[in-house]
């Protein structure tokens, strides 16, 4: 059960909105104005947490804090579509990401054993080749979108190829991709959720297939390690629960991505100072993108529930309080960081961010999506090291509260100039 009313002596904002096209254009100005550490939110019927030590502890007490509202949808669906995705195998703790132990354990065991270090490392050279590639497709066009010629086909392809999904189908699957952040994270009008459950339906079926598929013909990629590890103790790893590995990294390792490197880009250009330092030095690369999750997250927000009654930040929540850890602004707490609102590429502690979450649930791909952030940044300062923002654009983004970045990034390669 989740309760929707605020608890006795918790600061209420009515105005607080995280869909409104305000709030998604400028959430640091809305941010800037939030002083209470922990306020309810009525619009969504969630708690909101806006400080990193108090998102901190619940991110370390996964007994008390509960990570079922982790993808629940934020509005109650029709009846029509929960029924249809029952009905094709999405429960309402559709992944690893929202179960607890020790259901979580034995998703994420075997996922962290195959998605390992040497699979990992194993794809740099394709990461590579994937962005200059990409880069190559526009290298004659002056000016073009970032996000449309690398920041989004990028991650997909990557982890698709990874996962070992036939090349035919990545449209098929990043236009699921974009239903499901629809549904967990947005608020679909009641006529566009049926279509969206049966989007969500098909995607889990697709998902059951590929495990057939791998299982009649292996390769060598993460699906088939998946198999092998299901091979050598099926009680431990049913073929349903590799759908289900297969369903979450095929999102998570995604959106996130996108969202990451589009951010970073959007953040060194914005002052073409950072642009020129670290096109001059690509060391500083690695650390242009750790202040970027700090910053500007590409997941700003993630979700939890009470297990009980607590007192956090000074605030009695009930059990069944729906929690909003504003990631974001645990980035700009000032008691967590020096001169939070500045984006500084030699600040000596920007890893710290909680941008991948922390504890059981910390992000099995955070090494991932920072190795392809950073081959894409590379990527562009090598060919670009005057590139620059094209003047007089608006950013406009994805209307749901975790996943953030602009959805247009237009750039420009700059003056032509001498080779670095
Ligand atoms: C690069 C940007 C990314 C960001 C900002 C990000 C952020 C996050 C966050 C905030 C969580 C929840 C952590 C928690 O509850 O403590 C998470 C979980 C997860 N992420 Fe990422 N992620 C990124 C990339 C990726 C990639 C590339 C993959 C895989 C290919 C991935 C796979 C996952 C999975 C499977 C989980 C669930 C882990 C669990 O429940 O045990 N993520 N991520």
């Amino acid at each position: 059960m989740t309760t929707t009313a605020p608890a006795p002596g918790c600061p209420v904002d009515e105005s607080f909105d995280p869909l409104l096209p305000e709030f998604l254009a400028d959430p640091f100005a809305v941010m800037a104005k939030a002083e209470a550490p922990v306020f309810f939110a009525p619009s969504i019927g969630y708690y909101v947490l806006t400080r990193y030590q108090d998102i901190e502890e619940v991110f370390r007490d996964p007994v008390t804090y509960s990570a079922a509202a982790a993808q629940a949808p934020l509005v109650p669906l029709a009846p029509e579509a929960q029924q249809i995705l029952l009905a094709g195998g999405h429960k309402p703790q559709p992944s690893m990401a929202s179960l607890d132990e020790p259901a979580h354990a034995r998703l994420r065991k075997p996922a962290a054993r195959a998605f390992s270090m040497k699979r990992v490392t194993a794809m740099i050279p394709t990461i590579e080749a994937t962005a200059a590639q990409l880069l190559d497709a526009v290298s004659t066009e002056p000016e073009f979108d970032l996000v449309a010629a690398l920041a989004f086909p990028l991650p997909a392809n990557i982890v698709f190829s990874l996962m070992g999904v036939p090349e035919q189908d990545y449209a098929q699957l990043k236009e699921w991709c974009g239903y499901r952040a629809a549904l967990s994270w947005g608020r679909p009008a009641p006529e566009d959720q049926v279509e969206i459950a049966t989007s969500m339906a098909a995607y889990r079926r697709y998902m059951r297939n590929l495990v057939g598929l791998k299982i009649r013909t292996p390769g060598d990629d993460l699906a088939s390690d998946l198999i092998a590890i299901h091979d050598e103790a099926p009680d431990r790893l049913t073929l349903d629960e590799i759908a289900s590995i297969l369903f979450s990294l095929s999102f998570a390792g995604h959106e996130t991505t996108t969202g990451l490197i589009t951010n970073t880009v959007r953040r060194l250009l914005e002052e073409p100072a950072r642009w020129n330092e670290v096109a001059a030095q690509p060391g500083l690369i690695p650390q242009a993108v750790e202040e970027t999750l700090r910053y500007d997250p590409s997941v700003a927000v993630w979700r939890r529930v009470t297990t009980r009654p607590v007192t956090l930040a000074g605030v009695n929540l009930p059990e069944g309080a729906r929690l909003y850890l504003w990631l974001a602004a645990a980035g700009r707490d000032q008691a967590a960081f020096a001169e939070p609102d500045r984006f500084d590429l030699h600040r000596p502690d920007a890893e710290r961010h909680l941008a991948f979450g922390k504890g059981q649930h910390f992000c099995l791909g955070a090494n991932f999506g920072r190795l392809e952030a950073q081959i894409a940044v590379a990527e562009l300062a090598r060919r670009y090291p005057r590139l620059r923002l094209a003047p007089d654009q608006e950013f406009t983004f994805h209307p749901n509260i975790s996943f953030r970045g602009p959805q247009i990034l237009k750039v420009d390669g700059g003056p032509p100039g001498p080779p670095r």
